[in-house]
């Protein structure tokens, strides 16, 4: 197998739009390497991305809880992972859905079309669909759904016998990233069925997203084995996620996140303790190269 090449690789802004009320969704352009390269991306792989060199936004129009910090300097690059990624020609097109929550996404969102960003992936494994399954659950929780719709989309494309459930959680209407996860769908006219819940219930069901997930399991007429679970969002909610799929013996792969400073397996910044299987040990595993996905089960939640 050729071994595909991570970069760095400079790539060109071509779409940057604000999606909610601290979201944003950017399109890089890609040719050439870098093109090949991030044509095979696999849906929950990460890219590391070189905001030290971007401007900051007016100082005025700067929230007052990023005032400080966004004076810091950027050494290290940031990890995101894809909403979608598609090639054309020469061309591969990679979508970031990002939230602002510091410096470096901060400075993303001066990003304007025609700039360039220096980038290092695709980075990580991705997820994985084990054969037999006949319904996939994507369930997100926050900030956790670009790799779930990046998949979304591959099992359209590659699995269409397979039915997408998506169970999107957010702890209320304004916190949902993008139109695309905002509203509910039946599961007519080909499109997968959505579900939405928020805490505070201003939009969909009233109550966690792993609510939402144990009540449609309760009905679904699924067998335990035809399923299989991927997910997204904060540690806790993957935690409970990781619960359900024990107790229900159901398949399921988390994406987990870890603060990364290389990105490569280089700086072990970004262990993970993991269960060995069959065995009360444990070992430490790479967010950023054995990950991000990860079978729930060998993961040692702290929470
Ligand atoms: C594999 C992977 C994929 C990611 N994909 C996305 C994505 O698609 N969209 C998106 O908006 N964000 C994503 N993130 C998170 C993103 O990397 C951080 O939001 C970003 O690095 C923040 O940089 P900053 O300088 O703006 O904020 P910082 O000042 O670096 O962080 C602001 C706050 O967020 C916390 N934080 C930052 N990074 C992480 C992390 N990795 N895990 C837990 N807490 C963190 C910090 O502790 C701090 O409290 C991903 C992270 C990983 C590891
Ligand atoms: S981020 Fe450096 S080893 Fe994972």
């Amino acid at each position: 197998m050729t071994k595909i090449k991570k970069g760095p690789f400079w790539a060109k802004v071509c779409g940057h739009k604000q999606t909610g009320r601290t979201f944003y969704k950017l399109s890089l352009e890609l040719t050439g390497d870098g093109a090949k390269s991030f044509s095979k991306t696999i849906p929950g792989q990460f890219v590391q991305i070189d905001l030290s060199t971007i401007a900051l936004p007016p100082i005025e129009t700067i929230p007052d809880e990023f005032a400080q910090q966004s004076r810091r300097g950027l050494l290290l690059r940031r990890p995101f992972s894809f909403c979608d990624v598609t090639t054309k020609k020469e061309k591969t097109i990679a979508e970031i859905l990002y939230c602002v929550v510091g410096p470096a996404s901060l400075r993303m969102t001066t990003l304007k079309n025609g700039d360039r960003v220096n980038i290092i992936g695709p980075l990580g494994n991705g997820f994985t669909m084990p054969k037999g399954k006949k319904a996939a659950l994507l369930v997100s929780g926050g900030m956790g759904c670009p790799p779930l719709l990046h998949l979304l989309n591959l099992i359209k494309r590659d699995y269409p016998a397979i039915a997408a459930y998506v169970f999107i959680g957010a702890k209320s209407k304004a916190d949902l990233p993008c139109p695309e996860v905002a509203k509910e769908y039946s599961g007519k006219k080909k499109e997968p069925v959505m579900l939405l819940s928020t805490e505070d219930g201003s939009a969909g069901t009233k109550g966690l997203v792993t609510e939402l997930l144990e009540n449609w399991l309760d009905k679904s007429g699924y067998a335990a084995k035809d399923i299989i679970i991927y997910s997204c969002g904060p540690e806790a909610m993957l935690s409970r996620v990781a619960g359900i799929s024990k107790e229900r013996k159901i398949d399921c792969q988390i994406s987990m996140e870890r603060m990364m400073a290389c990105g490569i397996g280089v700086c072990q910044s970004c262990a993970i303790e993991c269960r060995l299987p069959d065995s009360r040990n444990t070992i430490y595993k790479l967010c950023c190269k054995d990950g991000p996905i990860f079978d729930a089960k060998e993961i040692i939640f702290s929470e």
